[in-house]
């Protein structure tokens, strides 16, 4: 499973990839608001610091400014896969940059059916927002099993990312199911190594090595 940060802060991301598990980065139009810099610059700050992919999104509504606005983004660097939300104008940008050999990712997808329709155009991820399901009440986990299960059933290519992750458990449910990648907020990387029996018995063992060890020399 590849593990994606989502965020565009610089901090973060620096601080993430020092654990050596960080495969790309995604960002959305919200999270590049947060750090009040164009997407254009920002982006090309991320790409400059990891090699991997780099999602940037498309603001654009009608198809053919989608796609021209994802053919700029596509030139910043070789790294960057296009970001275009879900709904009809965005399936037709994402046939027509797919066309053109742009890498894709596919969000707001919130239904198998958008997923299908997804990896049709030529998708080359799709990003399933599981938190925001289960936000209204909904199993956010059933939509990456419906994905996984159809894209298997025709052989097709799209990798599957879990988005809108919320916790560890999100991430542990999203890879039994099978979800190619994972894009994680900086605070669950920070719970998922943490177990309160590794603590614990981490200071048991340092409290064993100190009694043996450390009042024998003094
Ligand atoms: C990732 O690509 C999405 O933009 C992100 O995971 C959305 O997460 P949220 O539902 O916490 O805003």
């Amino acid at each position: 499973m590849k593990f994606f940060l989502d965020s565009a802060n610089l901090e973060e991301l620096k601080k993430a990839l020092d654990w050596g598990v960080i495969d790309g980065v995604t960002t959305n139009p919200s999270l590049i608001a947060k750090e009040g810099v164009p997407v254009e610059d920002q982006v090309r700050r991320i790409c400059e610091i990891i090699d991997g992919d780099v999602s940037a999104e498309v603001v654009s509504t009608c198809a053919r400014d989608m796609a021209a606005e994802g053919r700029r983004l596509a030139r910043i660097h070789r790294n960057i896969v296009v970001k275009v939300p879900l709904g009809e104008e965005g399936i037709k940008a994402v046939a027509a940059l797919s066309q053109d050999g742009i890498r894709t990712n596919v969000t707001l997808c919130f239904s198998a059916a958008q997923a299908l329709l997804a990896a049709k155009a030529g998708a080359y991820i799709i990003s399933a927002f599981i938190g925001r399901v289960d936000d209204i009440g909904w199993p956010g986990m059933d939509l990456i099993r419906d994905i996984v299960t159809i894209y298997r059933n025709y052989g097709y290519k799209t990798q599957i990312l879990a988005a809108s992750i919320r916790g560890t458990l999100d991430v542990v449910d999203a890879a039994k199911a099978g979800a190619h990648i994972g894009t994680l907020p900086y605070k669950v990387l920070e719970q998922m190594v943490k177990h309160p029996l590794t603590e614990k018995g981490l200071a048991q063992f340092m409290e064993d090595h100190r009694k043996a060890f450390e009042l024998v020399t003094a």
